[in-house]
């Protein structure tokens, strides 16, 4: 924590209770680094911190040193105050036609493709499906929809509707909707940002979903128009951040959290994949790629580090075999249940009495 911020922030007040934001306790962190301060904002569900980040970025701007502001929010878990009744997602209540379409919206993000991105989203909606959740899957990934191909649902093509709307296909426990049931593997889409709107718009507003207690969606992969438009008209509780831990993919992860604070969409955290290579022959790990950079970011930002996915081959094979890794035992399984418990605890999960994720047994 910087004191000089954190003094700057302190005149600032907090809308709820009027004290100054150290001291209502809205801080998760404040640093200046490099001539950039980052603030950790803590935000309520169904809050709308646009004006209060405003605030923040113009009095931040005015210390000393600071040549850039960055204002990153986090979810604030209600554990001492009684759970609400319904989750009260901001954006929802601004468009009286949106019903919440699952208890909980979550995006899996990254800052571009091959970065296990789908990987990732496929494997923690097994795991929440292994720990007794409803689980939902949508697939927005119009550059590269692997969903199907991850659930085995390659036969698939075109939607169904009926009395109660778009059918989801379903597999393995989980209801998936996927771009890719629209379009030919062999025929390259262009899809420009208003059609991806209303195309998902309308995945996510006329599916029969059910109600799942958890809606993974699967990002298209990068932060352009399209990215964009998802996370604007999305109701999201919160994103994952995918990276692997290599400089560069860091880079980009950094992009994509940028363009969630835009939207104001909560960060649950960062993933790291592709951690360390375990073996198949010895189970030996071995830092292909380096190791730690994502934890080592997350801590600078100040945002929830939700762990490691391993390298192996295992996880590369069992994804074209059409089951995800994660309903299975072993390491690389019980990653993705530690990593799926520390998604649902940062998205608040504990408002709702959580199914604790067990694993191996
Ligand atoms: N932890 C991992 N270990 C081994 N292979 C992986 C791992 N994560 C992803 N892969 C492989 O890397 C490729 C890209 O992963 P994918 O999930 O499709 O990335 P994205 O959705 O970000 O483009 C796939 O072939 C996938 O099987
Ligand atoms: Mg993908």
């Amino acid at each position: 924590m910087s004191d000089a911020l954190l003094a700057c922030l302190n005149t600032i007040p907090d809308p709820e209770t009027g004290k100054g934001l150290d001291d209502a306790d809205r801080l998760d962190g404040a640093v200046i680094d490099k001539g950039i301060a980052t603030i950790v904002l803590k935000v309520t569900q169904g809050s709308d911190p646009a004006k209060l980040k405003a605030r923040i970025e113009s009095e931040a701007a005015k210390l000393d040193g600071v040549e850039r502001v960055r204002v990153i929010t986090t979810l604030q878990r209600e554990s001492s105050s009684p759970p609400p009744a319904a989750p009260q997602p901001a954006k929802a209540a601004e468009s009286p036609a949106a019903k919440r379409a699952a208890g909980l919206i979550i995006a899996v993000a990254a800052g571009k493709g091959g970065v296990g991105k789908s990987t990732v989203a496929a494997n923690l909606a097994a795991a929440m499906i292994k720990a007794g959740m409803s689980v939902g899957v949508l697939d927005a990934d119009i550059y590269g929809p692997s969903i199907p191909r991850l659930f085995g649902l390659r036969e698939v093509q075109g939607l169904r509707k009926n009395e109660d709307g778009i059918e989801p296909a379903g597999a393995h426990g989980a209801k998936i909707v996927s771009m890719g049931f629209l379009t030919k593997p062999d025929q390259p889409v262009v899809w420009r940002g208003p059609m991806v709107q209303g195309a998902i718009q309308q995945f996510l507003n006329d599916t029969a979903w059910g109600n799942p207690d958890v809606l993974i969606i699967d990002m298209p992969p990068g932060t352009g128009d399209a990215q964009l438009a998802i996370a604007q008209t999305v109701s999201l509780d919160g994103a994952v951040i995918a990276c692997t831990p290599q400089d560069l993919a860091l880079d980009d992860a950094r992009k994509a959290m940028a363009m969630f604070e835009k939207t104001h969409t909560p960060i649950l955290g960062i993933v790291e994949n592709m951690s360390v290579f375990l073996c198949p022959h010895c189970g030996e790990p071995s830092e292909i790629f380096g190791h730690g950079g994502a934890r080592e970011e997350a801590a600078a930002i100040g945002v929830p580090f939700l762990g490691e996915i391993p390298l192996t081959m295992e996880l590369r094979e069992r994804s074209d075999t059409g089951k995800p890794v994660a309903f299975d035992k072993g390491p690389v399984a019980d990653a993705f249940a530690n990593t799926a418990s520390a998604v649902l605890e940062s998205a608040g999960e504990a408002r709702k009495p959580a199914p604790k994720i067990t694993f191996s047994a």
